[in-house]
């Protein structure tokens, strides 16, 4: 009795460490080994395997095999007969050499007899073979006593759920893999989508080839400047694209007027907000509102823009990014009418339009950008490729913008105090 009892306590404390065993975050085929090594130790056996069951090939695969030798067969073939029996067996341990009616012992029968194998352990769990357990002879050479074999049971069942945990996660990782190629891919398709209507609206107006593309940019680069996230980044790209989309109701005699539109004309073209808004309002866009921006990038902050007269707070941020973009391309490509202004003059345009058309952050961030890039810091050459290097590189640009910088963003007031604890003066801001 006492030595049937240090036994059972013995296989208990296998059973604890098992559990642990199966919900701790080591790898699969490390707990899968412990596993063995655990059930092993605790009924005295020299020999056994654990193996994991593909329900399509049919097969039982080796995870952890133990004493059975190099050539004991790391696939083992099951037969429909086979899964219908081990199912009704459930997880109770079947001696092997009982069990020769099944076709899966009459093939494997040498196999299992030159090992020495005795028991085998269908690893059921929720009506679906998982697994099975392979174990051999006991090294005293008894045979196993039936709270050994509830023993295996219990065991069986807590590698089981590792399996069927596993088979889990796998199909989880598979699926979500699935979703994120099929995410990429219509983000991907979206972005294409986007920049083929970006290059139709474009073509529409054969003086200001590009504008949507580079307003799209600009945009970005604004985003970017103002440490937007990557996805809200890529949304107001999207805006700046599709901001003029609207255009493409508008007359092309209009669009392309050699000369001033008259008022009538321009109440034509001045619809072309509403009507992108209209255009893109019932297309889910993911990042940005994009249908607000095309709606609101003529609004101005000091209120006299249109189509609504929106006071500052009242126009969505996204579309006074779009606004200074936009703004911005107009003043520095070629129109009509009118050829593209200097650097300096356009500096000084966003300076003086601050706070009236644009919104003062807006532009500090955007020139902010700009300096980034002629002074060094910043060697992505985004405006330099949007402007062409002569125009960014014309002389005193930088210190015009430094300039600007200075005015618009005053240096904030500084006290400076003998902090005691640091030992030195530190600012406060
Ligand atoms: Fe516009
Ligand atoms: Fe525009």
């Amino acid at each position: 009795m006492a030595e049937h009892d240090s036994k059972l306590i013995h296989a208990f404390g296998a059973l604890a460490e098992l559990g642990q065993e199966v919900t701790n975050k080591n790898s699969f085929q490390e707990t899968i080994r412990t596993s063995l090594h655990l059930i092993s130790g605790a009924l005295g056996i020299m020999r056994g395997a654990v193996a994991r069951y593909s329900k399509f090939a049919h097969e039982l695969n080796m995870l952890a095999i133990r004493g059975l030798g190099d050539d004991f067969p790391l696939s083992l073939v099951m037969c429909s007969e086979d899964e219908r029996q081990f199912l009704t067996n459930g997880l109770n341990p079947i001696e092997i050499s009982q069990a020769k009616v099944l076709p899966f012992f009459q093939v494997y029968d040498a196999s299992f007899e030159r090992r020495s194998l005795e028991l085998f352990v269908p690893l059921v769990v929720r009506d679906e073979i998982v697994g099975a357990l392979f174990l051999g002879e006991k090294a005293t050479g008894e045979p196993y006593s039936s709270y050994e074999k509830e023993i295996v049971c219990a065991m069986g069942q807590h590698i089981g759920v590792a399996i069927s945990q596993r088979n889990l996660m796998a199909e989880l990782e598979r699926r979500a893999d699935e979703n994120r190629a099929m995410f990429d891919e219509m983000r991907s398709t979206y972005n294409a989508t986007v920049k083929a209507f970006a290059a139709a609206i474009d073509c529409k107006d054969k003086y200001t080839e590009g504008h949507s593309v580079r307003v799209g940019r600009f945009s970005e680069i604004i985003a970017a400047e103002l440490a937007w996230g990557k996805d809200e980044i890529e949304g107001a790209a999207v805006a700046g694209y599709l901001h003029d989309v609207g255009k493409l109701t508008v007359e092309r005699k209009i669009i392309n007027a050699p000369y001033r539109i008259n008022a009538k004309e321009s109440a034509e073209l001045n619809k072309h907000p509403m009507v992108g808004y209209e255009i893109l309002q019932p297309i889910h866009h993911p990042y940005a509102d994009v249908p607000l921006a095309a709606k609101c990038h003529h609004e101005r902050v000091d209120g006299r823009g249109y189509p609504d007269g929106l006071l500052d707070r009242e126009i969505p941020y996204i579309a006074k990014i779009v606004n200074l973009a936009d703004s911005f391309d107009a003043m520095t490509t070629d129109r009509p009418y009118k050829a593209r202004r200097p650097a300096k003059e356009v500096i000084e345009d966003l300076q003086r339009n601050s706070g009236k058309q644009f919104a003062p952050e807006i532009v500090t961030a955007f020139l902010g950008g700009m300096l980034r890039e002629l002074n060094g810091e910043d060697r992505g050459k985004r405006f330099r490729r949007l402007l062409g290097r002569d125009y960014m590189e014309a002389e005193g640009i930088t210190e015009k913008i430094k300039f600007t910088l200075n005015e618009m963003v005053p240096t904030t007031p500084m006290t400076y105090v003998a902090a005691a604890s640091v030992g030195e003066a530190s600012p406060i801001h």
